[in-house]
């Protein structure tokens, strides 16, 4: 087989390798970019999963308190769509999901545990400990798409991402609320 190289240009380009400061600025800004709309695509598969993976979780609670920390995250879910849609709108894109993996692991989790357990204060048990675990997903992802946001200069991206943020913050807290006034104990009860 032959293997021809081409040694006659190497020296002479040597001279223009070195890069000004500002190109190598705006590349990393562009990979950051690029970063940034995978990473939004990601949460928009993610967050249209969570409105078809909540309404199960519903259906299986028993806690009158679960059941309204459920539901009023589902209205914030479906609006949590809208943003994400409003942040692909601002950059000029088209709003794409792309299917996110540990989300869909997550929501398998969570599927497995509600088929697993009897209704019951077991069952809420286990629907808030898969319901936490997705809001620590979520919390990372808009943590990160928010500073990926603050660092390319999208202040109107940041507003819109960090509200959400605030939103997942909240529903994780609700669910530790809900988690140690009742459902615990009464699991524990329920166990002997
Ligand atoms: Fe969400
Ligand atoms: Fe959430």
């Amino acid at each position: 087989m032959q293997n021809k190289k081409s040694n006659s240009t190497t020296n002479s380009q040597k001279g223009k390798q070195s890069k000004d400061n500002s190109s190598t600025a705006s590349m990393q800004s562009s990979q950051l970019m690029k970063l940034f709309e995978e990473e939004l695509k990601d949460i928009y598969w993610a967050e249209k999963a969570l409105t078809k993976a909540i309404p199960k979780m519903i259906k299986n609670a028993t806690s009158e308190d679960l059941i309204d920390a459920l539901e009023n995250h589902l209205e914030e879910t479906e609006q949590q769509i809208v943003r994400v849609e409003q942040v692909f709108e601002f950059l000029g894109k088209k709003a794409v999901a792309k299917k996110c993996e540990a989300m869909e692991g997550l929501i398998k989790e969570a599927v497995s545990i509600m088929e697993e357990c009897e209704e019951g204060a077991m069952c809420d048990a286990g629907i808030i400990s898969a319901g936490q675990k997705i809001e620590h997903y979520e919390i990372a992802s808009y943590g990160t798409l928010c500073q990926f946001a603050e660092t390319l200069g999208l202040e109107e991206a940041v507003t819109l991402l960090a509200a959400t943020l605030d939103e997942e913050k909240a529903a994780d807290e609700k669910l530790s609320e809900v988690a140690m006034n009742a459902i615990n104990v009464e699991a524990a009860h329920q166990d002997a």
